[in-house]
């Protein structure tokens, strides 16, 4: 089976049921943060810039990101982590419950730090990264509240993922133990392994290290595929696991499983950012491949997929299922740029952990005039992206009554999407605005000026989470209804 093959064969699966799932991700929780600022000048203290700072943003990482690509896809996850008892604990907790996400199973360790990566960005170039963590195994009584936690947990989940990026929560004496309880009960787990000794996740259901760390365990480098695949399978059967999923970046993966090595190459991205994150892609969707009962190889070509998208993104992002499904089917039936508002959750998420000021607007844009592209234009200015809510076609008629809109909201969505000045547009309706600014939380919530500053609905939601309004200067002589009684009257 090829790679091709093999998503041929998923086609038709139906990304839905990844709603069904749940799984517990147990490892090292992370908080990455980024102060984003200006350059000014160069410190006289020392030679270094000094970069004055505009905002921060924190997004999960580690684990904590294998959990994002998870509830990004829909999928529901139980969280097993330690953490300090400071405040980048309790963002980490804010963090996961924004994703709906227990957070009930990260210990608060007083004697530790949690685990904290801040980069310092000026104009969009990282100056400087600070890290902080507690270089320490977790104890005893982490190991006795992880144990319990996961008698407790295993019962409700389909799988178990243990993400080491060897920062203590998965420390030897642990993570058998782990494993034991989740195959015990016939769970896949799969395991992204950290350091030098593997021994601890014998018996697990598949290990996913990249190349570099699998030589770094068999103390030497693998030239060949013929010579990956021998090493590989000895190490696999001495680790008693299922399969050895060997990721190679630009080139792939291999699998190494009882029928033997199959290698997947990876899909070819029009443009790679960043592929840190990718690991943890992979360990997520291969984890709800297995939980959805689908064979080793296409639960790999599931995951080399959907790797392949996320390091076309900058910095850390998860994959959408909206994503998945334009690979998976390679039909493109809608522009990129029209999304879910599911999925715009995320992706705004995403954009503003980067730095970005985002713009919302929203409106029926039926009968698209000159009067609404410079309305746009001069939005987008108001930020780096702009994002339009179209009123669905039982909203327009709501508020602008019977016989509107003229134009479908499959046209509507497909005009706006065309304009330069355009970056996301999602279906929704009029009544649900409160709900949905309070949610995505966008920086600036741009109407136009034809309504006084205090009619804009939404406006209480958005200066609550501080927001702002902005009224853009509109053109008064051209309007939809203008241009309608234009025609009617010749
Ligand atoms: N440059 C690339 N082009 C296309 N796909 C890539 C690229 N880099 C990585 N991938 C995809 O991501 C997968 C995992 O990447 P990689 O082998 O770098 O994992 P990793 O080193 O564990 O990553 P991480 O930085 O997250 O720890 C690959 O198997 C492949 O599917
Ligand atoms: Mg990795």
């Amino acid at each position: 089976m090829t790679q091709s093959a093999l998503t041929d064969s998923l086609r038709h699966l139906d990304l839905r049921r990844f709603r069904e799932v749940s799984l517990l991700v147990a490892g090292d929780f992370m908080l990455d943060e980024y102060i984003w600022g200006r350059v000014g000048r160069i410190s006289p203290e020392a030679p270094v810039v000094v970069v004055r700072v505009e905002r921060e943003t924190r997004t999960l990482g580690g684990a904590g990101n294998v959990v994002h690509n998870l509830a990004a896809l829909g999928a529901k996850a139980a969280v097993l982590g330690l953490t300090g008892r400071d405040r980048p604990a309790e963002h980490l907790r804010e963090k996961l419950t924004a994703l709906g996400v227990d957070a009930g199973g990260l210990f608060a360790d007083p004697d530790r730090q949690t685990t904290r990566k801040t980069r310092v960005v000026g104009e969009q170039q990282q100056v400087v990264r600070i890290d902080r963590e507690t270089p320490l195994p977790g104890g005893p009584e982490y190991v006795r509240f992880a144990l319990d936690f996961a008698r407790a947990r295993l019962p409700g989940v389909q799988g178990l993922i243990l993400s080491d990026y060897a920062k203590g929560a998965l420390p030897p004496e642990l993570a058998p133990e782990l494993i034991r309880l989740a195959r015990e009960r016939h769970l896949p787990v799969v395991v992204d392994p950290k350091g030098r000794n593997w021994r601890r996740y014998a018996g697990a259901t598949v290990l996913t290290p990249n190349q570099k760390e699998l030589e770094e365990v068999l103390g030497r480098p693998l030239g060949e595929a013929a010579e990956l695949a021998a090493r590989g399978q000895e190490l696999r059967a001495r680790l008693n696991v299922a399969c050895l999923l060997v990721t190679q970046g630009a080139r792939g993966m291999t699998l190494l499983d009882e029928a033997g090595a199959l290698h997947l190459p990876a899909r070819t991205p029009r443009e790679v950012f960043d592929v840190s994150g990718a690991g943890d892609t992979v360990a997520a969707v291969l984890s709800l491949g297995l939980a959805l009962g689908l064979p080793l190889p296409q639960a790999a070509a599931l995951a080399n997929t959907a790797a392949g998208v996320v390091v076309t993104k900058r910095g850390t992002a998860p994959i959408l299922p909206g994503e998945l499904e334009r690979e998976l089917t390679g039909y493109v039936h809608r522009e990129e740029k029209v999304v879910s508002l599911r999925d715009l959750r995320f992706i705004l998420a995403h954009l503003k952990a980067q730095g970005k000021r985002v713009v919302f607007t929203n409106g029926c844009f039926d009968l698209l005039h000159v009067g609404h592209v410079k309305f746009l234009e001069d939005a987008r200015r108001l930020g780096d992206v702009l994002v339009v809510a179209l009123d669905s076609d039982a909203s327009v008629r709501q508020v602008k009554g019977e016989g509107r809109p003229i134009l479908d909201q499959e046209q509507r969505q497909r005009l706006l999407a065309a304009l330069a000045a355009v970056d996301y547009v999602t279906l929704f309706d009029s009544a649900e605005l409160p709900r949905i600014l309070a949610e995505l939380k966008p920086d600036v919530l741009a109407k136009g000026s034809n309504y006084p500053e205090e009619q804009v609905a939404g406006r209480e939601v958005v200066e609550a989470y501080g927001g702002e309004v902005r009224l853009v200067p509109i053109r008064e002589d051209i309007s939809v209804s203008g241009i309608l009684h234009q025609i009617r009257n010749g």
